[in-house]
């Protein structure tokens, strides 16, 4: 037994489905997703048995870095339709019993936010303060590349921006600008969303002076900035003052965060929020990428954090995301069958002790995209990327081979909901990702053995028996082996996987608790001593 009492908390026992609400559906024909779209698709993610949708922002924004910089806290973006679709969402939404939750980006704000300008407009006035600013820069650099500081036209100050220039840094040491994150919390909770996820939450509490960085590059000054000093007074602030007040969670985007610090923020006694996310599966460099990805790491990975956060708190399990390529290039095989690589992978995160995120697309088996050229890339950090390469001299080929390497376009394509695209009927705002054939959601729905099938089958194991997949206990059993990842649940729960593309002997270890137990989910082949290529089985 896990040694836990049960807790029926929705958002444990549900898992989430994330939207990225420009490429789910576009509705009303102008290439675009919108609103109107992802209200048609909800029936589509109850199907797979999701409980919780989480859309990236759906807010005004000049949409540089697609929603991410806003420019209004209380307002839908035009693209995506109006308040009314808003609300015509929600209602859908109640009807079949999903939970929506709503991204927001708190640490910063586009420069077109009237806040940001009214600070340029008028530095004496009170938005100044609402902003971080210097007369000269320190050597922090931008998560996307480049200096974190920059100038405004006319202006004689620099501005701090962790993210791209057009996301300016907001100053929460100002009680007034806390009080606005809070209000607009406020807003949407009223309306009806059940909760947020926080972007980028970490990084709020910047250190006081802001230092020059002892190492300014992205990651390790996200490791620097993260858990600043005011971060835990903050957060607990939020709690009171919004999530409290509602049946709501609240997710944070962790980046920077290791179990220890985590496990303080998601602590039950000393509460802030409800779940955070890890970095530890982002992979920029594409470093683990291809076939000799290190699978002992990918496994303690996952046992980190059930060891640091499991028996205290509750994590949440994000391995596929929009800012990342796509699961079955980071962690696949080229040679192997995608459809089993995509189910074996789908084993390893969905039936962890942990609200798993499935993220639109992955439980379709979609693969990364093809971008030929630089006027294909949308993100705004590869084309930065880019810039910065060819700025250092390199060719175009060199830079374009690094911006196709690390950008985000690959998880952002349209959703193919046919074997046709069946996304709208406008041209789509990124070009489809090619189809290798049935990686679309009609023809997965209709195939028992489809990935989308054996998703719906895993998430239908969650649901059925919460004891087991949702609060068992967790335990690798099979740490150091270079194939297997094998972990058992609870008193009954086994699954094993095999991350590889040769057939595998089952340790005697494993099979001693088949023999006790009963296959209850399986793809690829089984023997009572072999796992072929690819290949999961859950027993109880
Ligand atoms: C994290 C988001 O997931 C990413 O898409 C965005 O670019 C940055 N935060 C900045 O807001």
């Amino acid at each position: 037994m896990s040694g836990h009492e049960p807790d029926e908390t929705w958002w444990k026992t549900r898992s989430v489905y994330q939207i990225y609400p420009r490429s789910f559906r576009d509705a009303n024909g102008d290439g675009m997703g919108d609103l109107a779209g992802i209200t048609q698709g909800l029936s589509a993610i109850k199907a797979l048995g999701a409980g919780i949708v989480w859309m990236s922002p759906i807010f005004r924004s000049p949409m540089v870095d697609n929603g991410y910089d806003m420019s209004g806290y209380r307002e839908i973006d035009p693209l995506f339709g109006t308040m009314a679709d808003f609300e015509a969402l929600l209602a859908e939404a109640k009807r079949l019993d999903l939970n929506i939750v709503l991204d927001i980006a708190l640490n910063h704000t586009s420069i077109d936010h009237p806040w940001f300008q009214a600070a340029l407009a008028d530095p004496s006035g009170p938005y100044r303060d609402y902003y971080i600013w210097r007369d000269e820069p320190n050597n922090w650099q931008s998560i996307f590349g480049g200096p974190a500081w920059s100038k405004a036209d006319g202006d004689d100050a620099f501005y701090l921006h962790l993210f791209d220039k057009t996301q300016a840094d907001l100053n929460w040491e100002n009680p007034e600008v806390r009080e606005e994150i809070y209000g607009a919390m406020r807003f949407w909770l009223d309306k009806g969303v059940s909760g947020f996820r926080l972007d980028v939450v970490t990084v709020i509490s910047k250190p006081p002076g802001l230092p020059d960085a002892p190492d300014p590059r992205p990651m390790p000054l996200y490791d620097m900035l993260a858990g600043g000093p005011r971060l835990h007074e903050w957060l607990r602030d939020m709690r009171r003052e919004v999530f409290d007040l509602y049946d709501c969670v609240a997710i944070g985007e962790g980046p920077g965060l290791n179990p220890e610090r985590a496990a303080a923020i998601v602590n039950p006694a000393d509460p802030m929020l409800h779940m955070i996310y890890h970095f530890d599966f982002v992979d920029h460099t594409g470093a683990r990428q291809g076939k000799d990805w290190d699978r002992v790491w990918f496994k303690s990975v996952f046992d980190r954090w059930d060891k640091g956060i499991g028996p205290n708190g509750w994590n949440s399990c994000v391995v596929g995301n929009h800012d990342l390529r796509r699961l079955i290039a980071r962690f696949g095989d080229a040679e192997a069958d995608p459809d089993q690589v995509a189910k074996a992978l789908a084993a390893t995160y969905v039936l962890q002790r942990a609200t798993p995120f499935i993220y639109q697309g992955d439980e379709l088996g979609l693969g990364d995209t093809t971008i030929t050229s630089v006027n294909e890339l949308d993100d705004v950090w590869a084309k930065t990327t880019y810039r910065l390469a060819r700025s250092k001299g390199q060719s175009e080929a060199e830079a374009l081979a690094k911006a196709v390497a690390m950008t985000r376009d690959h998880a952002r394509t349209p959703y193919p909901w046919t074997p046709e695209g069946g996304f709208g009927t406008g041209t789509p705002w990124l070009k489809p990702t090619p189809n290798r054939g049935g990686v679309d959601f009609a023809s997965q729905q209709a195939d028992e053995h489809s990935v989308w099938a054996f998703y719906r089958a895993l998430l239908e194991l969650r649901a059925k028996d919460t004891e087991t997949w949702v609060f068992g206990a967790y335990e690798d059993l099979l740490p150091e082996h270079e194939s297997l990842f094998a972990y058992r649940r609870g008193a009954q729960g086994v699954v094993c996987v095999n991350l590889g593309g040769q057939t595998c002997a089952l340790p005697e270890a494993i099979t001693a608790l088949m023999a006790e137990r009963s296959c209850i989910l399986t793809s690829g082949e089984v023997t009572p001593t072999h796992m072929g290529p690819w290949s999961t089985h859950v027993w109880v």
